[in-house]
């Protein structure tokens, strides 16, 4: 098997075609794949006809799944959700807000794979921001203030019953279960190693972030907005354009992405699992993939 990789001339993305990615792949061919995938951070695969099956095969060549809260799961499918709107849904679109992956869980996935099913005429991109490129680009004033920190992430915001999908989210077409769960916090560092490429990355934003540890709440929320404002730059973006049949897989832990509505009128159905934290290449052997 022989990548065809293009990247996006974006801040991150590539395309890969080359692949037939319905059938098993050889060590080979996932060590390619991600090596493409830790270079660029999104990788689309055009024309892919995937059942669901062959998407949760695909998936499990990079680890295991991961864990899906608040969103029912498709039926038969335990580890696939639907990011489902309908054509004459009302709510809010999903996830249009920027964000990394359960940034508020313990060990929060990897990566995530996006398979595009109902894609919509126009509109419904996926806006991604490269966190490699907005920490190293960053104001060494504003790097200062958040060398060493640790963000508190929690759900609350969004999946609590008094949360963005809790209680007032009518009329939404996925199946969104809010819990208190979502009250728990988890503390993360702001800026992190990726365990694979050993390169220094920002790691989530305001929205699962909702406080600094050991900061106080006027100050926390001042230094949030800031380097909200400055890790979702326009420079450091990629927006990606859906076809029907196309697998997208993102890197969780050096990018944020959120979602985009300008398809009213129109159905849009991706089928969506995760892969688990670090089953990947250990820390330490990135260098097999040109990365020091
Ligand atoms: C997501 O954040 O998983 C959904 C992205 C999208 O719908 O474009």
């Amino acid at each position: 098997m022989k990548l065809d990789i293009t990247p996006s001339g974006q801040a991150c993305g590539a395309s890969v075609s080359g692949a037939d990615l319905s059938k098993p792949l050889s060590a080979q061919a996932v060590a390619a794949i991600r090596a493409a995938w830790l270079a660029h951070q999104v990788l689309a695969f055009p024309d892919q006809k995937l059942t669901d099956a062959q998407l949760e095969d695909y998936t499990l060549h990079f680890g295991p799944f991961g864990e899906d809260p608040f969103i029912a799961p498709i039926p038969g499918h335990p580890h696939i959700i639907a990011v489902r709107r309908k054509a004459d849904e009302t709510s809010p679109i999903f996830a249009e807000s920027w964000h990394t992956d359960w940034s508020f869980q313990a060990r929060p996935p990897q990566g995530t794979c996006l398979y595009g099913k109902t894609i919509p005429p126009t509109g419904g991109d996926t806006l991604f921001t490269n966190q490699y490129l907005a920490l190293e680009k960053m104001p060494a004033d504003l790097r200062t203030r958040i060398e060493g920190k640790r963000a508190v992430h929690s759900a609350k915001n969004a999946y609590a019953p008094t949360g963005f999908y809790g209680a007032g989210d009518k009329d939404r077409s996925m199946d969104i279960r809010p819990s208190d769960d979502a009250q728990a916090v988890q503390l993360h560092p702001i800026i992190h190693r990726h365990p694979e490429t050993g390169r220094e990355s920002l790691f989530g934003t305001a929205g699962y972030i909702i406080a600094i540890d050991g900061m106080d709440a006027e100050d926390s929320a001042a230094l949030i907005g800031e380097l909200y404002r400055w890790q979702t730059r326009p420079e450091f973006q990629y927006r990606h354009k859906w076809q029907p049949d196309m697998l997208v897989m993102w890197d969780n832990r050096c990018t944020l992405h959120m979602a985009t509505g300008g398809y009213a009128g129109h159905d849009r159905l991706l089928h969506r699992t995760t892969i688990g934290a670090a089953q990947g290449v250990p820390e330490g052997q990135a260098s097999r993939y040109g990365f020091a």
